[in-house]
């Protein structure tokens, strides 16, 4: 008896120590080249550099692909340990999370069809149906300028959808995205704006200042060694 008691021990403390071992970590992949699919499977820039940093931490790294503004809710419920999609901090989100060093400098931008030369900027978003997708920077940022006709979609593509087919006149969107978008989908142009720098970084729970120290320094040392420039040239050139 007491043998099995210690076997069913051993079993179950072997099953935390190797959960010990692996950080989830939680992306939306619907926003390339940062995160998303390729015969379905995740792929991009930030699912490299995570994996890179699982690797510096002795960490093996579970990606979970769920709906971005689903993302920091799960991190406060800890279903989540980390998050990494093309996230932006904000000091809104640092009430809720905490953020890793910031790894990539990114703009919003308006997308419009080829066609369009009525908006040329922000200001001219005014009396327009512009769509955003729920919760990313780009949806706030639309609720700030007064008399735009703001549409939310659940997801990027919807949003794409909804512009491809007449259904809103413009949609803004992160610029890396967005240029990958619109080779994906012809027929659409970028119209830059001179909107605020946005820096992402790595979302973790509150309070794991550890987790959060031991993130920073693998992200020193993938830009020391050189490996952070070998990933912004396969994913943006
Ligand atoms: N940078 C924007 C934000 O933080 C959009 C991020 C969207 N990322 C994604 N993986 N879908 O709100």
């Amino acid at each position: 008896m007491k043998k099995i008691l210690s076997l069913v021990l051993f079993c179950i403390m072997g099953v935390l120590s190797f959960g010990n071992d692996v950080l989830y970590v939680g992306t939306n992949a619907e926003f390339a080249p940062f995160e998303y699919l390729e015969n379905g499977e995740i792929v991009g820039f930030d699912i490299e550099l995570i994996n890179k940093v699982g690797e510096k931490i002795g960490k093996e790294i579970k990606i979970k692909n769920i709906t971005f503004d689903g993302l920091l809710p799960a991190l406060q419920t800890n279903k989540l340990d980390l998050v990494i999609a093309g996230m932006t901090m904000t000091a809104e989100r640092e009430k809720f999370v905490d953020f890793s060093d910031d790894y990539f400098v990114a703009n919003q931008v308006i997308i419009v069809p080829e066609k369009d030369s009525s908006i040329v900027n922000l200001d001219s978003l005014k009396g327009k149906k512009v769509a955003v997708v729920l919760g990313y920077t780009g949806d706030l940022m639309v609720s700030k300028i007064e008399g735009v006709d703001k549409v939310q979609y659940n997801s990027a593509p919807g949003a794409i959808m909804a512009l491809t087919s007449g259904k809103v006149d413009a949609m803004i969107l992160d610029s890396a995205p967005a240029g990958s978008y619109i080779v994906q989908n012809k027929g659409l142009k970028i119209v830059k704006i001179d909107a605020e720098e946005e820096k992402y970084a790595i979302a973790v729970a509150k309070g794991k200042k550890e987790l959060v120290e031991s993130i920073n320094k693998a992200l020193k040392e993938i830009k020391e060694e050189g490996t952070y420039d070998k990933l912004i040239i396969k994913y943006f050139n």
